[in-house]
């Protein structure tokens, strides 16, 4: 159990995520200590539909929730009093998953009086490198998950620059779809790193969408049907297993090349427009993947820049990066009403970015 903190001096934040299909709960102090943290992954509740059902999704956050609070709370020996604001994922995300959690949120606010704090679970990816390895502003930011694949500059809490997004489908997404039509389950991308481990990456070639073309956006639904059209000619589907490690390996240097040239021309962009880059920080679910983070590394060093990556448990969805995100937004002065609405979409650099009211 956790030593309980000297409340006076020292702030926490309670944090709740339930944008997809993690149930999680953290309890981080503002010396980045996460206190405590609880996570429940649904995987086994989605498993038979090869990919995250809403409704299911909603339903096990709102009979998880409940008991990962109090585990959480408790493992962190703080008492509600103790807490200065609780934070949620408010968007975007499934929207009956954000729902439960934001409601959940305010309702605790309201109950114990403490201020709330809107998160948007992109902006919890973004500072997640502040809570792992205290990185200072501004920085340059991959930010590779599920649902979201984008460049951008971090200048500030709430200063978000996006200078390339994709034009159809996310990284993960690719992962997962390259996962399913090799019949490997999902989520994908942790089966395609494995599998990728004993395959030969020049055997499939296999297109880099954008290349030799200017600009920090990224495209992958090519790369995505070229994986499908080579799985067709193969004999035996994706049955034969080095066939299948073969073309895991292709897949991911592929998208290795493809993140490398993108952010080459951002790493340029950012030195252009605040004299320097000497961090390149990469985030989301995708950034736990190690031959990725390796490729990463050596773009940076390249420029002359660091690789920054949280662990990986701090890049796949989790309740700490949103109670960080919180804490920061509570340190900037920041509180929201408890009448602001979940959303499904919610751009990190959009007007709307300012849900937040000031104090
Ligand atoms: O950030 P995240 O946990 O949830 C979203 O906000 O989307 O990211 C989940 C995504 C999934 O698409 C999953 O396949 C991918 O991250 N992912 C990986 C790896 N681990 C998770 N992709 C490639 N390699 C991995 N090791
Ligand atoms: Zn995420």
């Amino acid at each position: 159990m956790a030593v309980l903190k000297d409340l006076n001096v020292s702030q926490i934040v309670l944090g709740i995520e339930t944008s997809c299909d993690e149930t999680a709960v953290a309890c981080v102090h503002s010396d980045r200590t996460i206190l405590a943290q609880t996570i429940h992954s649904q995987l086994d509740e989605h498993a038979a539909f090869g990919g995250v059902v809403p409704e299911i999704a909603a339903r096990a956050h709102l009979q998880r929730l409940r008991p990962l609070l109090e585990k959480t709370l408790a493992d962190a020996a703080i008492r509600p009093e103790g807490l200065s604001a609780i934070a949620a994922t408010t968007g975007p995300g499934l929207i009956g998953g954000v729902i439960v959690g934001a409601t959940m949120a305010k309702a605790l606010a309201f109950a114990w009086d403490k201020p709330f704090i809107a998160v948007n679970h992109l902006e919890g990816h973004a500072l997640s490198a502040r809570l792992s390895d205290d990185v200072a502003f501004p920085y340059l930011l991959l930010l590779v998950s599920g649902g979201h694949c984008q460049l951008l500059a971090v200048a500030g809490v709430g200063d978000y620059r996006v200078y390339g997004t994709t034009l159809d489908d996310a990284l993960g997404e690719a992962f997962d779809k390259t996962a399913r039509v090799m019949g490997l389950g999902y989520p994908g991308g942790p089966a395609v790193e494995r599998l990728a481990l004993g395959g030969d990456s020049t055997r499939f070639a296999l297109p880099r969408p954008l290349s030799g073309r200017a600009g920090c956006d990224f495209s992958f639904a090519g790369l995505k049907t070229a994986v499908r059209q080579a799985v067709e000619r193969l004999p035996a589907g994706a049955a034969d297993d080095q066939d299948a490690a073969d073309l895991c390996a292709s897949f991911q240097a592929a998208c290795g090349d493809i993140l490398a040239e993108r952010c080459g021309h951002a790493m340029e962009r950012f030195a252009h427009e605040f004299g320097t880059c000497e961090r390149l920080v990469v985030a989301g679910g995708v950034a736990a993947n190690q031959a990725l983070r390796g490729r990463l590394r050596d773009t940076a060093e390249a420029f002359g820049a660091d690789l920054i990556a949280p662990p990986p448990a701090l890049c796949t969805d989790n309740a700490a990066m949103i109670a960080w995100a919180g804490l920061e937004r509570f340190q900037a002065g920041q509180r929201d009403s408890l009448d602001v609405s979940p959303r499904p979409r919610w751009p990190l650099d959009g007007a709307d970015m300012r849900l937040v009211t000031p104090v």
